[in-house]
């Protein structure tokens, strides 16, 4: 449990009908499985509440909240940037 803590990307799986795939990114993801960094682009603390209903991943120190069904954009708080995706490393 201590090293999921730990973890600094997220792996999520979504209905895929749920998921809004940004043009030029749309293999990445795959049947609604879909990968974030942890780390919230405000000043570093690891998001860590999930919304089910919503989709929203909440940062607990100043309440940056991301959608996950929307490429992690900022949808409330501080952070100005959405949730980075590791980079694809096949091209
Ligand atoms: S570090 Fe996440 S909202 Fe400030």
């Amino acid at each position: 449990m201590a090293e999921k803590a730990k973890a600094v990307v997220l792996l999520l799986r979504l209905n895929p009908e749920d998921l809004k795939i940004q043009k030029g990114r749309e293999d990445w993801s795959f049947d609604g499985v879909i990968a974030y960094s942890k780390i919230c682009t405000h000043v570093g603390c690891p998001v860590a509440l999930y919304e089910q209903q919503t989709h929203h991943l909440l940062c607990p120190c100043h309440q940056s909240t991301f959608d996950v069904s929307d490429g992690a954009k900022v949808v409330f708080g501080p952070a100005k940037r959405p949730l980075p995706q590791p980079a694809d490393r096949r091209g």
